[in-house]
């Protein structure tokens, strides 16, 4: 029996149940299908985050359609479930064969449907609802009568239907906007009128063809609702149905109502369908898309490490569904997510290596790469590994190479040696041997005598062909040996900056 008084309250005490259709309106998405064992762990991962009902499936559909809907009611899982039939007596026959706890039926009740559909008149569809009610009911089963495509119905129509099914036993009536055309102003007003017709409880079911699914079903829940349809990341029919996080969250932390949810399992919840569906969940996807709770701008990033709620809603956090909060680098970086990112790992650079890094990862983020904390710890050790711009002997001004399958690669090379801006062009073997050639000429003729590379290793730090490269050059002179390193995005450009460190280094010691 539906709750007294509690109409549109937020705040309640009302308990908004969770049904599930990501197994049945969820693979009706095309192009997916879930594996047995793969239905057995995300209705175990459903029970796990507490949904109330899990729709398992059709059973009438196939007889592995069938077994896979046993073989969930055979789990013993806390989750009622449930199973979907036309108003047919086969259909309802396989669902109580699979031995669920609640069979759920549903009759287009529409003009469009009924008659390019079924072919059924009004009045014959009010005596089917009401024949296979009565029978679920005979059979001893929870019933949810369904009048598909309810939103483009004529409501004294609907309604008469509804009242039908209660009085034959429904338990729940549920409201499907089958292809998605409402609105919430609209749904607002349609829920509460059935709200007031019945005594039994009302389930909302939308679908997300203009993206109003989730204001769809919070506005039914508003009106009087209290069951809310929904499937993991939105997935089902066309645009699919009701997001399961973003209605749950939404209800949670805007409407303060309460559901079963665990909603610290919401982010790994949409991570297995993610997996399983091979449908990428888009990174600005509310509560558990990438970006999230991602901030890379100075502003928002410096804001975020005072205190998060200056820039996320603070009733949603991400601790709260599982997520984390991520600082990312890029273009739009500040100095405060470098400094706080390196003290978490040890690392305290002066100010002006501060800046130096920042430098280098704005580059990096402007070139359109995606920088990664191991590109910054990479970049700071390199940094600041390094002697100060004062002190440095040699500074390189610019480079350019020249190669390719039928040319020697050549490279000519600018730098300032001790405040003396010096040039040389050189050919190799490849790129990175002409530059070598050329800073090695530089520096030769303007520190003397021969600075020899002894030691050359290339390490891809992340992966990709725009990954970072580190080169380490072991550079000897007069039986001295110093070893250093270079980190850039060009392995040409990270070779000679390592040169230069480690010239740099020899003529400090
Ligand atoms: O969208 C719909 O109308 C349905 C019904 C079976 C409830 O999925
Ligand atoms: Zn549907």
């Amino acid at each position: 029996m539906k709750e007294e008084g509690v109409h549109g309250d937020s705040g309640s005490n009302r308990v908004i149940e969770v049904f599930d259709t990501t197994l049945r309106d969820g693979e009706q998405t095309p192009g997916i299908s879930f594996t047995k064992e793969q239905k057995r762990t995300i209705a175990r991962q459903l029970d796990k985050l507490g949904v109330d009902i899990i729709e398992a499936g059709t059973p009438i559909t196939s007889k592995e359609e069938k077994e896979v809907v046993k073989l969930i009611c055979d789990e013993r899982l806390s989750a009622k479930i449930c199973g979907l039939a036309r108003v047919l007596t086969q259909d309802i026959d396989a669902c109580v064969d699979c031995g669920v706890d609640m069979i759920h039926i549903f009759v287009p009740s529409s003009e469009i449907q009924r008659e390019h559909t079924t072919k059924m008149s009004e009045a014959q569809v009010k005596e089917q609802a009401y024949k296979m009610t009565s029978y679920v009911k005979e059979h001893g089963f929870a019933c949810m009568f369904s009048a598909m495509d309810a939103t483009r119905t004529r409501l004294d129509y609907l309604i008469e239907l509804y009242k039908t099914a209660e009085e034959a036993g429904a338990d729940i009536l549920n409201v499907p906007d089958t292809v998605g055309i409402s609105e919430p102003f609209a749904m607002y007003e349609l829920v509460g009128e059935i709200y007031r017709a019945v005594r039994v409880p009302i389930s909302i079911h939308c679908h997300n063809d203009f993206g109003l699914a989730v204001a769809n079903s919070l506005a039914a829940v508003k009106a009087g609702a209290s069951q809310v349809q929904v499937s993991v990341n939105g997935i089902g029919e066309r645009a699919g149905n009701a997001d399961l996080v973003e209605t749950v969250m939404s209800l949670n932390s805007i409407y303060r109502l309460k559901t079963n949810i665990k909603t610290e399992y919401l982010f790994e919840t949409a991570k297995l369908i993610e997996r399983f569906t091979g449908i990428q969940i888009p990174i600005t996807k509310p509560v558990v898309g990438e970006n999230a709770f991602s901030h890379e701008s100075g502003i928002h990033t410096h804001g975020v490490i005072v205190r998060s709620d200056t820039f996320e809603p603070g009733i949603m956090t991400p601790e709260m569904v599982g997520h984390r909060r991520r600082i990312v680098l890029g273009k739009h970086t500040g100095k405060h997510s470098i400094e706080k990112k390196l003290r978490e790992i040890g690392m305290f650079p002066s100010k002006e290596q501060v800046d130096e890094i920042l430098e280098r990862v704005k580059e990096l983020g402007a070139s359109g790469k995606k920088v990664t904390d191991d590109d910054l710890f990479t970049i700071a050790e390199v940094v600041t590994g390094e002697i100060s711009r004062h002190e440095r002997v040699v500074t390189l001004k610019e480079l350019s190479v020249m190669t390719g399958n039928n040319l020697i690669a050549t490279a000519s090379l600018k730098a300032v040696v001790r405040g003396k801006e010096c040039t040389s062009a050189q050919m190799g073997v490849g790129p990175v041997d002409a530059a070598i050639k050329a800073i090695q000429e530089i520096i030769g003729g303007e520190i003397g005598g021969d600075i020899e590379l002894k030691d050359f290793r290339i390490e891809a730090i992340t992966g990709g062909s725009d990954a970072l490269a580190e080169v380490i050059v072991g550079v000897e002179k007069g039986g001295r040996m110093v070893t250093a390193r270079g980190v850039r995005e060009d392995i040409v450009m990270a070779s000679v900056e390592a040169f230069i460190n480690a010239v740099n280094r020899l003529m400090q010691e």
